[in-house]
């Protein structure tokens, strides 16, 4: 432990001894990637937070790349009166200085630690990067560190170099890569799973009936899933969850933070809000679904999800692409579901894939007449 390390934090944090959990992702409260800085009513972000917290909610999930800081501010201004009462997160990012990166999110969180310091993705350096988390963690800066947006061959080696006690990946209903590898993984070996984006970034509250167009600033731009052929077959099923919603007593917000809540090894499902509206709207999914629903959910998406199977002329062709898309060509039989695929390319230790980039690559060979659908 390094000299003047702090050893009256307490206990690992409560987030890990406890079962599912609605917490609170504070990017959008904080502002920026959401539209143009300062997007959206202020006062009315900060009730959220607030409301999140007279709620009940315990944990609350930031970054200094959240607002250029401006997430973690408004944490420090809410949260400060109740220290001892929540859970903070927050990330160290994949390029930063991480004991200069965590000193500032200190000082803007106004708190001595954080409950959990995360490495935000896992590029080339991470072990270095991840070494110096615990490092921080040894000098008192943190109670516990944890890896976000890594594989799962990252999750296994981050273990051999450091203590980390939490995965944070994206989950819902229709992203569901992480339960091919890393889902299963964190439960074996006893590690938090924290799920993000469980709205799919808002498109599950079912709330955009055409894609929208969003303005300047707003990372939602580039979301595949907003745009095109993605968002028919998105648009389609959410069409259809609203009677199973209606079912559970539920809306579609509350159905879609439910179903990540339902998912086993879930430990907290990160759901942003602007509002207090929203914040209550979606902290009635903190609940299990009955077992026939979560089935008829997972009925209806892999039905609008079925493999495409690749043509005699796509397989000729494929021949001549590149490595990755003959790998994805070669494997579009009908049957194999692309979070299959995905894991299979990933657990060769290159580069990672996940099934967004075939959905993208299959539309496109679909409008080429190259794949057909059984
Ligand atoms: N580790 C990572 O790389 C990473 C990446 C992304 C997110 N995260 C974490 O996960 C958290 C959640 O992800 P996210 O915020 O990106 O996506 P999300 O939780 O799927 O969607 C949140 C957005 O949906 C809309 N919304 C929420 N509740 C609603 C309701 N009841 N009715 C209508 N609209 C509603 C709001 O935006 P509008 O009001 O603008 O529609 C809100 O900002 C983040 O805050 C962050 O802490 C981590």
């Amino acid at each position: 432990m390094d000299a003047g390390a702090r050893t009256d934090i307490g206990p690992p944090p409560p987030f890990m001894a406890t079962g599912p959990a609605v917490g609170f992702g504070a990017w959008a409260a904080g502002g920026g990637g959401w539209g143009p800085p300062g997007a959206g009513d202020a006062a009315a972000r900060e009730a959220a937070v607030r409301h999140a917290l007279d709620r009940g909610v315990t944990f609350f999930d930031t970054a200094p790349s959240y607002g250029n800081g401006a997430s973690e501010m408004l944490l420090g201004r809410v949260l400060g009166g109740r220290r001892d009462a929540v859970t903070i997160a927050t990330k160290v990012g994949p390029r930063d200085d991480p004991q200069a990166s965590v000193e500032a999110s200190l000082g803007r969180l106004r708190t001595e630690y954080v409950d959990l310091l995360q490495l935000h993705e896992a590029l080339d350096g991470w072990e270095s990067q991840l070494e110096a988390l615990a490092h921080l963690q040894a000098a008192g800066k943190a109670r516990a560190i944890g890896l976000s947006n890594a594989t799962h061959l990252q999750i296994r080696r981050a273990r051999e170099l450091a203590p980390i006690a939490t995965y944070q990946g994206a989950y819902n209903l229709f992203d569901r890569d992480v339960e091919e590898r890393e889902l299963p993984l964190c439960r074996t070996l006893g590690l938090g799973f924290l799920a993000y984006r469980p709205l799919a970034s808002g498109l599950l509250t079912g709330k955009y009936a055409a894609p929208p167009v969003f303005g300047p600033g707003d990372h939602r731009r580039g979301i595949y899933w907003f745009q095109g052929a993605e968002f028919e077959r998105r648009w389609r099923v959410i069409g259809q969850l609203g009677a199973l919603a209606e079912r559970e007593g539920l809306t579609l917000a509350g159905l879609a933070v439910a179903w990540v809540y339902s998912q086993p090894g879930v430990t907290v499902v990160l759901v942003g809000a602007r509002s207090a509206e929203q914040v209550d709207e979606n902290l009635a999914g903190a609940r299990l679904l009955t077992p026939a629903t979560r089935a008829a959910i997972d009925r209806l998406v892999g039905e609008a999800f079925r493999p495409a199977r690749a043509t005699a002329e796509g397989r000729a062709q494929a021949v001549s692409w590149g490595e990755r898309e003959r790998f994805i060509v070669e494997r579009l039989d009908g049957r194999t579901r692309y979070e299959q695929i995905a894991a299979e390319w990933t657990a060769r230790g290159q580069q990672p894939m996940i099934t967004a980039q075939i959905r993208v690559l299959v539309d496109r060979l679909r409008d080429r007449g190259l794949v057909a659908q059984d």
